[in-house]
């Protein structure tokens, strides 16, 4: 096309407005888009997450009014909605930032107000790189030493059960990973489709993913009675009746739990493993939360420990992947995308295509890397970051602790909510009593009666929670996600609202 005429043709999109629809100009003709709602991938219409569903479109809006002068009954929108740890003012670990600045900008390893074991990190960091550059591409799989320092990482949390580097994959968060891994496991037609385990309720990256790969979800219900326990009969119950119209091939365990906050025993992890064991399943374990513990008795045990403290007959047969990541526990280093996946009796030709599939995306990003090897790196008793390093970490997980305590005693004391103890992870799950008046409102209203309800609560007091809904729960029953992660004092504000709110929401409807 002549640029006149490329001039024309838009002038005449413009005038007539119809952008899309099949028109001539001088002998050109232009077709419909290619891409629309009824070409797209059917696959990616059916994704769903609701952790940046409507809810938050909505609050981000409001803040925008408020900023535009317009009247609410509150100042500020409090986003307790999503587990984004230094959005809701955590502070980052000092030493973590320091070896990422010395290696973003080597000129400050010159620098005297940096700590020499920050620089000697950062220095060994650097030498792994590609040019000794932050800059370049690394490694698909990712940098050989920091999946060596992860390793040995491993092996120190499991009391020496061995690790092997190559058993190690880095990504972009460990969302990635569990994408990534889920992509190797579905495959076949109708009946032989792959069935994947997955609790509810469950963190929506889950049931997305399935959605995306048109794997077929298999819905286990978590023991809400029993502080969201893991019952292996309910396991039993929905993998029978899976077994009717696809083929079960994988069982995905969160621990400590999203949404949930529960942490599993040992117990239920040994009969977790016989489970898999007997049924042939492949165990995803979601361990991103692993230092987030807090309530008096629990204690973290990775799948791997205990697999390995099974004895060979399990250690040599079932085949586990386990995740964690940088977003998590005292780090909280969610925008650098750091994590990493182990994977345990994988079968070498699935992990060459494993491999190569990682390839076809060059690498994750190396800060993120650089970022992931001083989590499992960190400054020893010997060195000048030490006591600085140890203060920061226990105080960020003791405030969690606290704010984890003060939210379940807080929302235990409002008539119409019922709150199980926060053992860990950064999130509360509570139970919501709405009466019919109200589920009726939000029937006509064509919402979810927790949306609804959370939507209310939103336009009336600015708080940000996440429906129920959006994680799955049993029909009937009603909650919402909060995270616990708002300053103490913030926090304490959330549930003083939230307590008004719910009176107030009762007495309206009842
Ligand atoms: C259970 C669970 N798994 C995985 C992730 C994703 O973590 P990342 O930021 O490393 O992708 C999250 C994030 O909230 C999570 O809660």
């Amino acid at each position: 096309m002549t640029k006149s005429n490329q001039k024309r043709f838009t002038q005449a999109i413009i005038r007539k407005g119809i952008y899309g629809d099949t028109m001539t100009e001088n002998g050109c003709q232009y077709r419909e888009r290619v891409l629309t709602m009824d070409t797209m991938n059917p696959n990616v219409k059916r994704v769903e997450y609701a952790v940046r569903g409507p809810i938050v479109q909505r609050a981000v809006q409001i803040e925008r009014e408020l900023k535009m002068g317009i009247k609410k009954p509150f100042t500020e929108v409090i986003k307790a909605n999503i587990g984004d740890c230094h959005a809701m003012g955590q502070k980052p670990i000092t030493f973590f930032r320091q070896v990422l600045a010395l290696c973003a900008y080597p000129d400050l390893l010159e620098d005297s107000k940096f700590p020499e074991d920050a620089k000697s990190r950062a220095h060994r960091i650097l030498q792994a790189c590609g040019g000794g550059s932050l800059g370049a591409y690394s490694t698909s799989q990712g940098i050989e030493m920091i999946r060596q320092d992860i390793a040995r990482y491993i092996e120190r949390r499991d009391g020496g059960i061995t690790c092997d580097p190559d058993n190690i994959y880095l990504f972009t968060g460990a969302s990635d990973a569990i994408v990534t891994m889920l992509k190797l496991l579905v495959s076949g037609e109708g009946m032989s489709r792959t069935g994947v385990m997955i609790s509810i309720p469950q963190y929506p990256l889950y049931s997305a993913a399935l959605a995306e790969l048109a794997a077929v979800q298999i819905s286990y219900y978590l023991d809400e009675d029993n502080c969201w326990s893991l019952d292996i009969s309910e396991l039993r119950r929905a993998l029978q009746e899976a077994k009717k119209h696809c083929s079960p091939r994988a069982l995905c365990i969160i621990n400590p739990g999203n949404p949930t906050g529960q942490v599993q025993s040992r117990q239920c992890i040994e009969d977790v493993i016989r489970f898999a064991a007997a049924e042939k399943l492949f165990l995803m374990a979601d361990e991103v939360y692993q230092d987030n513990i807090y309530a008096d008795g629990c204690k973290f045990h990775s799948f791997k420990k205990v697999l390995f403290e099974m004895g060979l007959e399990y250690s040599e047969k079932v085949e586990l992947a386990s995740f964690h990541s940088t977003s998590k526990c005292y780090m909280g280093e969610c925008g650098f995308r750091g994590g990493y996946m182990e994977v345990v009796n994988l079968d070498p030709e699935v992990k060459v295509q494993l491999t190569k599939l990682v390839s076809v995306r060059l690498c994750p990003p190396v800060p993120g890397q650089a970022l992931l090897d001083v989590v499992v790196n960190p400054p020893q008793p010997d060195e000048p970051s030490y006591d600085t390093f140890i203060k920061e970490r226990t105080d960020t997980l003791a405030a969690l602790g606290e704010k984890a305590n003060m939210t379940q005693e807080i929302l235990n004391q409002v008539p119409g909510i019922k709150c199980n103890p926060v053992q860990g992870a950064m999130y509360t799950f509570p139970r919501i009593h709405l009466p019919p008046k109200a589920i009726l409102e939000a029937k006509e209203k064509g919402q979810t009666p927790d949306m609804f309800y959370c939507m209310k609560l939103l336009e009336e007091t600015g708080i940000c929670l996440v429906p129920g809904s959006g994680f799955g729960q049993r029909d009937g029953t009603y909650h919402f996600r909060m995270t616990i992660l708002p300053p103490k004092e913030k926090l304490k504000i959330v549930l003083a609202k939230i307590k008004e709110f719910q009176q107030h929401f009762m007495e309206q409807y009842s």
